[in-house]
């Protein structure tokens, strides 16, 4: 199998491009699923979320790999997320050690902001965490957040910190107060949602991107409409022509223009087709191709989850 590329991030820290991702990874299989894939496949990235509701598990697999010795923590990358009832500063902290207590570690490679927004505290973590706009905090800012990001970050509990569904305009403003400036952005990204203004934007800046919903968030779209992305034509016409999978194409894509990709499956021979497709190549004209299908379309509307008209990343 062929080596998973990095980015070297500012620090100087290798970020593998391919990822798993753990995003509706249901209990019950998600452990399975992340030591299949970190033994048998080669993964050394999982992008984790206490919104997920499966850390735990995660993390009981995490101890399992560690003990057995079929991997060291040091050649792991695991990244979280800040769920959004938890901004305020005197929860960002503790947020983040309730984290490391499910997933059973002492740091994280990278924690991100999920959203730019605060919503009121919660004692528990919870699907109903993503109610409507009566549950924004308007009283947290993103300064307070980030600012208390950083404090987690000086105290050792995780490497890097960075955002999520994120426009140009609020990294701009948090680069002019930032400490520690964002590593990484992790935003949907895939052929119908390339977001070619912000990637230039962040290259310029020396962060990373992440893509998620890189295989257009899977058939779980009907609440969004579009076309299927899996179903393309064009990427359909690609994938036959180097004999591989759309899944294939869209991931290759994604690591050939230089991001990290974080596709999410808990079937084994699609975590390990997914990691295959960097054993491939692209050439100029798929490459073209490709980009021509942008249509900025976001199968992810949070705008219509959380009622607030504030989410356009
Ligand atoms: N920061 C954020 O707000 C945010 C938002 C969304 C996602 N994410 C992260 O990004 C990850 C990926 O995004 P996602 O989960 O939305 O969707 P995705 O990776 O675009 O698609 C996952 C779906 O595609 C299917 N699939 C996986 N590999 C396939 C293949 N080779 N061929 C055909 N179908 C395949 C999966 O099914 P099976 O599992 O049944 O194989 C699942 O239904 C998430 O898991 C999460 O870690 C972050």
């Amino acid at each position: 199998m062929s080596a998973v590329p990095v980015i070297k991030l500012h620090s100087g820290a290798s970020f593998p491009q391919v990822g798993l991702g753990t995003w509706k990874a249901e209990k019950g299989k998600v452990g399975a699923a992340v030591k299949y894939a970190v033994t048998e496949c080669g993964y050394r990235h999982l992008d984790c979320a206490s919104n997920y509701l499966n850390e735990d598990e995660i993390g009981d697999a995490l101890a399992e790999l560690f003990e057995s010795g079929a991997v060291k923590r040091e050649d792991l990358w695991i990244t979280g997320k800040l769920n959004n009832p938890y901004h305020h500063k005197e929860h960002v902290m503790p947020h983040l050690k309730k984290t490391l207590l499910d997933l059973r570690l002492d740091h994280l490679d990278l924690w991100l902001m999920h959203w730019p927004v605060a919503f009121k505290y919660l004692q528990e973590v919870t699907q109903a965490a993503n109610p409507g706009a009566a549950k924004v905090d308007h009283s947290v800012s993103i300064r307070e957040t980030w600012e208390a990001m950083e404090a987690c970050v000086e105290a050792g509990l995780v490497k890097h910190i960075g955002l999520s569904n994120v426009p140009a305009i609020i990294v701009h403003d948090i680069m002019t107060y930032a400490k520690i400036k964002p590593a990484v952005i992790q935003n949907e990204m895939h052929p119908y949602c390339q977001q070619p203004a912000l990637c230039e934007y962040a290259r310029r800046l020396g962060i990373a991107m992440t893509a998620y919903s890189p295989l257009g968030t899977g058939s779980n779209h009907s609440w969004t409409g579009g076309d299927v992305l899996l179903q393309d034509p064009v990427l359909a016409a690609i994938a036959a022509k180097h004999g591989k999978t759309p899944a294939q194409v869209c991931i290759r894509w994604a690591v050939q223009r230089g991001t990290v990709v974080i596709p999410k499956s808990t079937h084994d021979h699609r975590i390990r087709q997914n990691i295959e497709s960097v054993g491939f190549e692209l050439d100029e004209e798929d490459m073209q191709k490709i980009a021509a299908l942008d249509r900025n379309f976001h199968y992810l509307r949070p705008n219509d989850w959380y009622g607030i008209p504030l989410f356009c990343p």
